[in-house]
């Protein structure tokens, strides 16, 4: 029996990683670096539900097809499943990435703040989202380190790539990768966006927003009832006037910065005040992504001597609002136990 759809996109890692290798002249695809100071920790659980099944004999794995495995194998889907369970408690696409197009109806028979029917306690079951489930998900911050470190390659292999507030990525495509599918925006970002669809920056606006292929822009502050949604919907004009193929989308309610969530002391058993964008995209990814690598995030100025932006596209310094290291330990403690896998550092050196 083959797994055709599993197989697809097996043959499609492979064909891009070995595109990778081969355009970078590198006799061998290398694993990335993984944690400063700590040895690399790549388990070698071997899962059932990791291995790959070829249709076709294969006398020998070829190397680009063994770092793949080894990057698979860095799970361990028990630990992943047991995250998995207390995430879906608070997140789920159908709640958080809906489809713009779902709007109406949604207002119209939704109690917007329970996301239950009108009237009713049930789940308000008449939202689409446009995510489904993945294997494996690339979830990208937007961190100065992620300069030179030519994952891109290793990135784009993935079967999906999140990023925050819709980033530069061309010029940067060798470090950061060239493909988006999700983008989440707050709301100093869709104010941008949307003011950047008049006259002169139009252009501009409309080359980024048609980067990806199938990106799904969503909103992740509440959109019901709140100004955002006439600018929400600009977009959303815009992007059908001009056939970009890009999906908006929005939450209910807002999942960022949001001090009330017992969330994280539940999976942590630490309080984050003020959680930070890649924590909470990483948390709603977890609900739909089997195996999340996350890329650019490290929370200090400097990294083996070298200092590091704030930003991999602007000059802007580090801001302390957010308890970022203290993020980034917890993200190093998840890597540990092979829960995500967190990679620092240059992609091609190992
Ligand atoms: C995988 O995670 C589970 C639950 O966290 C743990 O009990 C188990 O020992 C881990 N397995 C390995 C091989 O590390
Ligand atoms: C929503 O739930 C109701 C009652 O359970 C069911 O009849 C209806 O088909 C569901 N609608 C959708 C879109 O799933
Ligand atoms: C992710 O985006 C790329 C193009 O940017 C597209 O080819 C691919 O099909 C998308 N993957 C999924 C799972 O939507
Ligand atoms: C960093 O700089 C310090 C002092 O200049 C030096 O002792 C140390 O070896 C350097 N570390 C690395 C990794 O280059």
């Amino acid at each position: 029996m083959v797994d055709w759809k599993e197989f697809t996109v097996v043959v499609f890692c492979l064909i891009v990683m070995t595109c990778y290798v081969v355009w970078d002249n590198k006799a061998a695809f290398r694993l990335p670096t993984m944690i400063p100071g700590s040895a690399r920790v790549l388990k070698v659980t071997k899962l059932a539900s990791s291995t790959p099944k070829t249709p076709t004999k294969t006398p020998t794995k070829s190397l680009e097809e063994g770092a793949m495995d080894q990057v698979m194998a860095h799970f361990n889907m028990t630990s992943v499943r047991e995250l998995q369970k207390i995430t879906r408690k608070y997140f789920s696409p159908e709640r958080h990435i809906i489809d713009l197009s779902d709007l109406d109806n949604f207002m119209k028979k939704c109690n917007t703040k329970t996301f239950t029917l009108l009237n009713s306690k049930r789940r308000c079951n008449v939202t689409h989202s446009p995510v489904t489930r993945y294997r494996t998900c690339a979830v990208i911050g937007n961190g100065g380190i992620l300069l030179n470190s030519r994952c891109g390659g290793e990135i784009d292999a993935h079967e999906f790539v999140i990023r925050n507030n819709l980033p530069p990525t061309s010029p940067y495509q060798k470090d950061v990768g060239r493909r988006t599918n999700l983008t989440t925006i707050n709301r100093a970002r869709l104010m941008q966006v949307a003011g950047g669809l008049r006259r002169k920056k139009r252009a501009k606006t409309l080359a980024r927003l048609s980067e990806s292929p199938g990106m799904i822009f969503s909103y992740s502050l509440s959109l019901p009832g709140s100004p955002s949604k006439k600018k929400l919907q600009a977009i959303d004009r815009a992007i059908k006037e001009n056939h970009i193929d890009a999906v908006t989308a929005f939450s209910h309610r807002s999942y960022m910065s949001n001090k009330g969530y017992s969330l994280y002391k539940e999976l942590f058993k630490k309080r984050f005040r003020l959680p930070s964008t890649g924590l909470n995209t990483f948390a709603l990814a977890s609900t739909f992504c089997d195996r999340i690598s996350m890329y650019g995030f490290y929370p200090l100025p400097t990294y083996r001597n070298r200092s590091v932006p704030y930003h991999y596209y602007d000059g802007k310094m580090f801001n302390k609002a957010h308890k970022m290291p203290a993020e980034f330990e917890t993200f190093q403690e998840l890597h540990r136990r092979g829960t995500i896998r967190l990679v620092v550092g240059k992609c091609d050196e190992w």
